[in-house]
């Protein structure tokens, strides 16, 4: 394995992919082909990870805002998605990849649901990676969605507000079984956390590359792997012995 040490891996890696629409634009074509391209970088990306070892992925594919994009690039981001998942099933199979999903998954059009339920189904007992795509994903209203859910158990006095922990309010989130993520990676060159995993990345290394999605791949990734691998982790703390 190029560089890597195997003993210093992040658990988790989370993706923010942006840039496939000014991918797209900048060789005068459609924004859905460079979320093609960008879906070939996925199926490279999940590869990799899975190669080297790394046991949790995590994608942004869709957020809660991408909602408000025009009809057509909605319409055509959920059918890549619904190919995407089909093309890949029997990779995730031969290779013990769990499929997971996370985010207002009742809102995805039923044919790209019902596509997503028969995967995670057909997955399940897989145990060398999970693949979590977030999808319809929004990292405020995963936290609303918790506060509610925790607010009825209350109300029904089978909690009381001071049961209220980190470790409670981590098991109501829709990344309850998950580990947060060590590794975040956000590509194009924004510096921004775009309501991504929000509560989960409070002690997360980020990394930004200024590549765009569809040119990211196997190299940059393993760079970004190498770059995590040289930081020093103190979760708040000090290392410092004075
Ligand atoms: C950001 O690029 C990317 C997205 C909104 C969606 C990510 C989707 C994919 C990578 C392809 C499909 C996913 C899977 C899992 C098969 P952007 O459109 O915001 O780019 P821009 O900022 O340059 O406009």
């Amino acid at each position: 394995m190029p560089n890597i040490d195997p003993k210093k891996l992040p658990q988790h890696v989370a993706v923010i992919m942006d840039g496939n629409g000014r991918w797209a634009k900048m060789r005068g074509m459609h924004r859905v082909r460079g979320h093609e391209k960008g879906a070939e970088v996925v199926r490279e990306i999940v590869r990799t990870s899975r190669e080297i070892g790394i046991s949790w992925l995590t994608l942004y594919a869709f957020s809660e805002e991408n909602w408000k994009r025009p009809k057509t690039e909605v319409t055509a981001l959920m059918k890549l998605l619904k190919r995407f998942l089909k093309d890949e099933l029997k990779e995730m199979q031969e290779n013990g990849i769990r499929l997971n999903a996370i985010g207002r998954i009742d809102k995805l059009p039923e044919d790209t649901r019902s596509t997503l339920f028969e995967i995670i189904e057909k997955t399940a007992s897989n145990k060398d990676m999970v693949l979590t795509l977030a999808l319809s994903y929004g990292g405020r209203q995963e936290i609303i969605d918790a506060i509610r859910k925790i607010a009825i158990k209350i109300e029904k006095h089978s909690m009381a507000p001071f049961d209220i922990t980190e470790e409670l309010v981590s098991a109501f989130l829709y990344t309850a079984d998950m580990p947060d993520p060590d590794l975040l990676i956000r590509t194009s060159g924004e510096y921004r956390i775009s309501n991504f995993l929000l509560w989960q990345v409070a002690y997360t290394e980020i990394y930004v590359t200024t590549a765009l999605w569809p040119d990211f791949g196997r190299d940059e990734y393993l760079a970004a792997i190498q770059d995590f691998q040289k930081r020093e982790r103190r979760f708040g703390a000090t290392n410092s012995r004075e």
